[in-house]
């Protein structure tokens, strides 16, 4: 997967104002899969996300896409310590990533069914209803396949 240096410029002037966030920052301190951090992951999907809409034609908004990809997985918390009260970390933490990105970003409501649906069919009645959110769902799979699979 190749993003040309038009197609990066785009990702870095819509994630500007997020990447200069502390609040946003704190997903470098958090570890997603091995030693895969948050940040990292979020980002891997992010570009695999914009890749996809742009090189299969899927038409969907960049915007959207693009920080709903990123703010996914902002749920700010250890998921491997479970005893902080966070319930089921895979069925809970799209739900609390959301209620993150609107208290904090005040994200539009097409963005918060991206982060929203991004773990359908665990969640099962969460189903992605816009083409965002199943290019996000699909990217994340893949993404997160991937960085579990080289930790081993
Ligand atoms: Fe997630
Ligand atoms: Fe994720």
């Amino acid at each position: 997967m190749r993003l040309r240096p038009e197609e990066e410029q785009r990702i870095a002037n819509i994630l500007e104002p997020f990447k200069a966030d502390n609040r946003v920052q704190r997903m470098k301190k958090f570890i997603q899969h091995g030693k895969i951090t948050t940040f990292d992951h979020v980002e891997s999907v992010t570009r695999l996300s914009f890749w996809l809409n742009r090189r299969l034609h899927i038409g969907g908004d960049e915007r959207v896409l693009t920080v709903g990809a990123f703010l996914h997985d902002y749920y700010l918390y250890d998921w491997h310590l479970t005893d902080e009260g966070h319930g089921l970390h895979g069925f809970s933490h799209s739900n609390t990533a959301k209620e993150n990105a609107i208290k904090d970003f005040a994200i539009g409501e097409k963005t918060q069914c991206v982060i929203e649906s991004h773990m359908w069919p665990l969640n099962i009645t969460k189903v992605p209803k816009c083409r965002e959110a199943w290019i996000v769902c699909l990217a994340d799979k893949f993404v997160s396949t991937k960085e579990t699979l080289l930790c081993r």
